[in-house]
């Protein structure tokens, strides 16, 4: 099965436009969990653009499944994960002009700071995961700097995916994260996908040997205004894992 992890910084991000107490990220997560999640995901953004300090500290005191808590490996940050002890944490790029999370992590470039603040989420119990971008070398450098999961970032792939009109070329483009994820199982890591993947294009990750879970927000919040996101949840937790939806 393949595990699906809501992302709720979009909540937040409603919120915050008018600054008012609703909706809230713990009511959404309680919602999202009916749905049938798998975990809740937060990024808590440097410019607490949407999610804020409190809403990660309300949300782990009250959710039943683990908490996936994504941050930058500044020393604030990881100093404020290691004190919340979430379930894991994803380590992400963070640029603050950008819209979104725009690509992987820059393993080589980053070393040090990434072996750092792995020993350190490790060494408080915490599970460590690598938002990098769906290729080999990635795959080896994550697991040389002591990782345990890699997420692989979709982006690249959606976009392509919503381009590809022959089944031929949609099924070259998911082989890239089949190898990828075949990669990560061989060296002993969990293999997680997000960014991107919506209605359209997430039942493809079936295809995917070794893929473990998908983290998906913007797709299911958009939705859930028009279904409710209890239904938005498990619509989507259907197009991971049931058979009817596998595309071949
Ligand atoms: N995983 C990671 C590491 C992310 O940074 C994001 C975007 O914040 C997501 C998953 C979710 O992406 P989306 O909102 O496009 O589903």
């Amino acid at each position: 099965m393949i595990r699906l992890g809501v992302n709720l910084d979009h909540i937040a991000t409603l919120r915050q436009a008018r600054g008012e107490r609703y909706p809230d990220p713990v009511q959404a997560a309680l919602l999202a969990e009916l749905g049938g999640a798998d975990n809740i995901t937060c990024h808590l953004r440097e410019d607490r653009r949407h999610i804020q300090d409190r809403d990660v500290l309300a949300l782990k005191d009250t959710i039943q499944v683990p908490l996936n808590f994504e941050i930058a490996a500044t020393s604030s940050m990881l100093d404020l994960a290691i004190k919340l002890k979430p379930h894991a944490v994803t380590l992400v790029p963070e640029k603050r002009e950008e819209r979104t999370t725009e690509g992987g992590l820059d393993l080589v470039r980053n070393k040090p700071t990434l072996t750092s603040a792995i020993a350190r989420l490790k060494g408080a119990g915490i599970l460590v995961s690598l938002f990098v971008e769906p290729d080999l070398q990635a795959v080896v450098l994550s697991h040389e700097l002591g990782a345990d999961a890699v997420e692989f970032h979709t982006g690249s792939f959606c976009h392509k995916m919503a381009e590809a009109i022959s089944t031929r070329a949609q099924k070259s483009l998911v082989e890239f994260l089949v190898d990828a994820a075949a990669a990560a199982h061989k060296l002993d890591l969990q293999a997680h996908f997000g960014h991107g993947l919506n209605y359209s294009n997430a039942h493809w990750l079936q295809v995917v040997n070794h893929a473990e879970e998908a983290n998906i927000g913007h797709a299911i919040v958009a939705r859930a205004v028009f279904v409710g996101l209890k239904e938005a949840v498990s619509d989507m937790k259907r197009l991971l894992n049931d058979p009817a939806h596998r595309p071949y």
